[in-house]
């Protein structure tokens, strides 16, 4: 089964960005990880990062129209895009939401998510972790007729 993890703005800078908030781990050595892990799992992990809404929208209706599962954490565009949203409810398959940082003990700002409701299940706080747990959750629940 193929996976879509797909990352928003700023996430291809980790190991760089405030390593405080998201840790030392940097985006190629996480996307070696989810690769592996997904090897482990039997699943095929596409990982992908972008700055730009409407390649990540094009991303959400490739995999809709595959049917496939997404890992998503959409960055800041969680807390205000409808775009991503929109495109994100379209899948046919489960989406797990995941943040990084524990969203919820920070700014105010980030409380609001426009992706968790439409999402199968949200991993926040956990680290770059949370991804891993993502696809094990997926390998063991989702098929691609969801
Ligand atoms: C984030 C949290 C968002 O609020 C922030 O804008 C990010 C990363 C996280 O993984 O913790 O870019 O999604």
């Amino acid at each position: 089964m193929k996976v879509l993890v797909l990352n928003g703005p700023n996430l291809g800078r980790l190991g760089l960005r405030e390593p405080d908030v998201y840790g030392a781990t940097t985006y190629a050595q996480l996307a070696d990880r989810l690769r592996a892990v997904g090897t482990e799992l039997g699943l095929d992990v596409d990982v992908r990062q972008t700055e730009h809404e409407g390649e990540m929208t094009t991303w959400l209706h490739e995999a809709a129209d595959g049917r496939f599962p997404v890992v998503l954490n959409a960055g800041a565009w969680t807390h205000y895009s409808i775009a991503v949203r929109d495109a994100a409810a379209q899948l046919n398959a489960p989406l797990v939401e995941v943040h990084i940082s524990n969203v919820h003990k920070r700014e105010e700002f980030r409380h609001h998510s426009h992706i968790s409701a439409i999402a199968a299940g949200v991993i926040v706080g956990l680290g770059v972790d949370g991804y891993a747990l993502a696809l094990r959750w997926i390998a063991d629940n989702a098929t691609t007729q969801a």
